[in-house]
Parts: C-alpha cells; sequence; structure tokens
C-alpha cells in the first residue's frame, strides 16, 4: 500500500537509528532525501548500511538564502513523490535528526499530507548534544529553550538573559554573532560548542573563548547551561 513516510535517522551515528527506522527504510519502493550540488546526503550517508535495491529519489536543494528557490524545490520534489505514491508505492524520505524539528520533511508533509502518511521520530541533534557532553540539558525547575543563530543579537541575547539552558542551532554562519551574544551577557562561560555531532569528525570546545572568530560548519551549534547546579 502507498504511504509518504518522513524517516529521522538520527544526527549521525548510524547506530543511533531506530528499529522502526530501519523497517521503514528497508520495507520502501523509494527512497528520498535532499543532496547538495556535489551530490552529498548527509541523511542517506547516515542509512546506507539499509539500502538495498530500493529506487533511489535524490532532490537537489541548492544553498541559497532566497525562499523561492526552496519553495520551487518542495513543489517539484512533491510532485514527483505524488506520481510514485499514485504507482502505490512506498515512499521514505530520509530526514537528519528528527523530521518534524528544523527539518526538510515538514515542507514536503504540509504538501503531501492528503496521502496516507507516517512520521518516524529520530534523535535530533540538541539530544545528542547533551550526550557528547555528558552534561544534562535541563535539571530540576530550569528553563530551556531552543534558538537558531538566524535569529538577531536581541532576540539571542533575550533568550540569553531568560532562560537557564538555550541551545543555539544552525551556529555555522552566525558563529560571531552568537560569541558576542554570549560575552554581553556574561554566558561565555557557561557555552559549550559542537560541530558534527556523532560522526568521525566531531568536535567539541569545552572553552569558547577559543573559538575563532569566524564562521563555522553548517553542521555545528552552541549549547548553554547554568554554571552552578544543585547537587541532587
Ligand atoms: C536543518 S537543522 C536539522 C535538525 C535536525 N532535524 C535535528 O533533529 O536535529 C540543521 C541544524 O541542526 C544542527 N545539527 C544537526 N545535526 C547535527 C550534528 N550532527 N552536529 C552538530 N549540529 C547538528 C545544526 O545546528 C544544524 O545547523
Amino acid at each position: 500500500m502507498n504511504s509518504f513516510v518522513g524517516v529521522g535517522v538520527g544526527p549521525g551515528d548510524p547506530e543511533l537509528m531506530t528499529l522502526k527506522a530501519v523497517r521503514h527504510i528497508q520495507s520502501a519502493d523509494v527512497l528520498a532525501y535532499l543532496v547538495n550540488k556535489e551530490g552529498h546526503s548527509q541523511a542517506k550517508e547516515i542509512a546506507k548500511n539499509f539500502i538495498e535495491d530500493q529506487e533511489l529519489l535524490p532532490i537537489l536543494m541548492p544553498m541559497a538564502d532566497d525562499s523561492k528557490v526552496g519553495d520551487q524545490v518542495y513543489d517539484q520534489a512533491s510532485a514527483q513523490i505524488q506520481v510514485l505514491l499514485d504507482q502505490d508505492k512506498k515512499v521514505a524520505f530520509l530526514c537528519e535528526g528528527d523530521p518534524l524539528f528544523y527539518a526538510s520533511f515538514t515542507y514536503l508533509l504540509s504538501r503531501l499530507e492528503h496521502n496516507s502518511t507516517i512520521v518516524v521520530p529520530g534523535i535530533s541533534s540538541p539530544q545528542s548534544a547533551a550526550c557528547a557532553l555528558q552534561h544534562p540539558l535541563t535539571m530540576l525547575t530550569e528553563s530551556y529553550c531552543v534558538i537558531t543563530g538566524r535569529h538577531d543579537e536581541t532576540f539571542i541575547e533575550h533568550a540569553l538573559t531568560k532562560f537557564d539552558s538555550i541551545v543555539i542551532m544552525k551556529a555555522g554562519r552566525a558563529r560571531v554573532k552568537i560569541l558576542t551574544c554570549l560575552e554581553n551577557t556574561q554566558r561565555l562561560d557557561e557555552a559549550k560548542y559542537l560541530e558534527y555531532i556523532g560522526r568521525d569528525n566531531e568536535y567539541i570546545q569545552w572553552d569558547v573563548k577559543q573559538l575563532e572568530k569566524k564562521a563555522g560548519p553548517y553542521f555545528s551549534m552552541f549549547v548553554v547551561t547554568k554554571a552552578t547546579r544543585p547537587r541532587v
């Protein structure tokens, strides 16, 4: 029976894929995933051990700040996927991390939700960041928020002032701005920085004052937690 399945494949380590993700990947007729202009897909790379003879549908997503480019890609991809679903095929869309957390799958879901759809959760990057740091994201009554480096300085500083724990996603191009915000809110010493969590090139910087003041890679984030916590 046809269905459109969003499959979260986790943050990078294939051992963090769920049994359910593997089952849906192995039983799919078609595997769809975003690729960059070099043809690389992080999600496909994570899931590669479970790809056999499924038909592959790479979707080229050019790096562009113009949201119209993304709209066109998702319009075209959802039309292609609709054709496959109309042929009674099961199409699994591979999604890095969780499919409903800052994820490309959400744009396809909104275009294809009139079909039979299934969403398989994946381990998200903030959870894997906390485990890589072996450091609790939250304790007791601490508050927690997730923002992105795409927010402006005022918004980031507001979050850093109001919340105990903050994860700042999409830190790559915003690294210098985020470091300034951490300094302005006296939270530099409470911040940790991570790149490529769970992958061969994982990098963790516990002392963010050591970071070069320049842009970092796309797969990077800051985790900020309170320096003093109660002993329980
Ligand atoms: C489009 S969002 C994808 C989030 C993903 N759906 C999730 O559940 O984690 C991409 C951002 O997630 C973060 N990210 C995802 N995986 C990561 C990893 N393995 N290491 C570091 N950051 C990661 C980075 O901040 C990156 O800019």
